[in-house]
């Protein structure tokens, strides 16, 4: 990754100076003016320049040792504890060379001390040593800044890139099984509704969103005279056609993205059922993964009220009174309830169009 091209005109730098004697302050800040190119932001109260430094950044801080009420040593404690004063270099002036209050002002953040009548060339060296201080950790703040916006942008096209290959994947699938009425994309949808009526966290709403397209993936597998066979099946060819759900956990297990390895469970488990005469494990009720659970109830639905060529579609009434009929039956009961209070929810998505750009406006929301 290219580093990040300094701005050719910095934002000046500004230096906090708190000194209660308005004769010194005006001193140490001519000092200051003179030693370092740096904007001088001058405080006689202590409280006024904690409450400056909390709603402004500063690259350096000059603080008074003895000050009413509160000393440079309570301030730099003060100041240490906001966020983004951490690091900035905090000078204290002291005429003392008690090293008590020396090691005091060490332990509370002060970087550096400077005496209050000093030696004019030796202020300006350290002065300008302070401020060359503040700019690199400037500039390296910001480099690290800038760093972990680039990352962020670019692990989002990454999540994005992976989201729109496993649904054009999941559209591939639903070709392979003629059916492009959209069953991948609605499953998905309702899947997505019946997650947040749940109250799971959007995050895995947008989640199972994305997974639940390739539940049928193992459907690749499956041969042409099964898949597509008009007519009843026979019992061995029903054997076939249920190795989807294994075959589709196979396809997609072991990898290490979360969204691949949760488009493995619900694959795998998605014709699993609650009272644990589902398959292919015959798993039953939570040791289901809710995702699987969730994404059941969607497929079945959504099997329910389209039309196939081997059978009619059943009208909403009728589907939700199945769904309801199957509580604790084939399906989870909680589910079956928060599937049942999205039914207006549920409907509206059923006439939604099923195409790329859809889904790509949901992914965007959904982030
Ligand atoms: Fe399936």
């Amino acid at each position: 990754m290219p580093l990040k091209p300094l701005p050719s005109e910095a934002p000046s730098m500004r230096a906090l100076v708190v000194d209660d004697s308005a004769s010194s302050l005006a001193n140490l800040t001519r000092l200051v003016e003179e030693a370092c190119a740096l904007t001088c932001v001058p405080f006689t109260d202590p409280y006024a320049a904690l409450d400056a430094a909390a709603t402004g950044a500063f690259d350096l801080v000059l603080v008074d040792y003895v000050m009413p009420g509160l000393d440079g040593i309570a301030l730099t404690r003060r100041l240490r504890a906001l966020p983004g004063y951490e690091q900035i270099p905090i000078v204290m002036i002291t005429t003392s060379l008690n090293e008590r209050v020396r090691i005091e002002a060490l332990e509370a953040g002060a970087t550096d001390f400077l005496s209050k009548t000093p030696d004019a060339a030796e202020v300006r060296a350290r002065l300008r040593n302070m401020a060359s201080l503040s700019a690199a950790l400037r500039r390296l703040n910001d480099q690290a800044a800038w760093l972990a916006r680039e990352v962020e942008a670019a692990t989002r096209r990454l999540l994005d890139r992976e989201a729109e290959i496993i649904f054009r994947l999941s559209l591939a699938v639903e070709y392979r099984d003629n059916d492009t009425g959209g069953h991948t994309y609605r499953v998905a949808r309702y899947s997505a509704l019946l997650a947040e009526e749940l109250g799971l966290p959007p995050a895995a709403c947008r989640s199972i969103f994305l997974a639940a397209p390739l539940h049928d993936v193992g459907k690749v597998a499956v041969p042409d005279a099964v898949l597509l066979k008009a007519g009843r099946l026979d019992p061995g060819e029903f054997a076939v056609i249920r190795e989807h759900a294994a075959i589709g956990e196979r396809i997609l297990g072991g990898s290490t993205s979360d969204l691949i390895q949760l488009a493995a469970e619900i694959a795998g488990a998605h014709h699993e059922r609650w009272d644990g005469k589902g398959y292919p494990r015959g798993l039953r009720g939570r040791l289901i993964p809710l995702p699987a659970r969730i994404v059941a109830i969607a497929d079945v639905f959504d099997a329910l009220t389209t039309v196939r060529p081997y059978k009619t579609a059943l009208t909403e009434d009728e589907a939700f009174a199945y769904i309801a009929s199957e509580r604790g039956g084939h399906f989870d009961p909680t589910c079956v309830d928060a599937f049942l209070a999205a039914r207006r929810k549920i409907e509206a998505a059923k006439h939604e169009r099923p195409d790329i750009e859809v889904v790509a406006a949901q992914q965007q929301t959904a982030a």
